[in-house]
């Protein structure tokens, strides 16, 4: 069973264009520093908002899994939603047992805590992200 909406993921080719829309045009006020994520080939950078975050990615380099998304929508655009859970493995082992094609292995996601993803052709269209609920460190 998941928990509560985390954030919503948002492709963008300009982290920075991004941060003005959000803050200029929609009144955000709490926005992050942009980080890279080396290994998952991204920038990223949270934008908060009353209860959950918009997490904009932009790709490092033409190698990013996002590059494709981008080609595809050059504006950018909704690219997944995440759903906090307990326990990251007990959720995985749940997906693979009720045929959801979970990609690759669990990894260390934005926040600092296990992730996966799973295969939107198993979700409704949407590419969805586990990812085990922040303790207060993070
Ligand atoms: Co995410």
């Amino acid at each position: 069973m998941i928990g509560r909406l985390n954030h919503v993921g948002v492709a963008t080719p300009s982290i920075e264009d991004s941060i003005r829309m959000y803050r200029d045009t929609l009144g955000v006020t709490d926005i992050g520093d942009k980080f890279k994520m080396e290994e998952q080939g991204v920038w990223v950078c949270f934008v908060n908002v009353a209860n959950s975050q918009i997490e904009l990615i932009e790709p490092i380099d033409e190698s990013s899994p996002i590059t494709r998304f981008l080609r595809a929508n050059p504006r950018g655009g909704q690219h997944h939603i995440c759903f906090e859970v307990e326990d990251l493995l007990q959720a995985r082992d749940a997906m693979v047992a009720k045929g959801a094609r979970v990609l690759g292995e669990p990894r260390i996601g934005a926040h600092g805590t296990p992730i996966i993803f799973v295969h939107p052709k198993d979700m409704g269209g949407v590419l969805i992200e586990l990812m085990q609920t922040p303790t207060a460190a993070h």
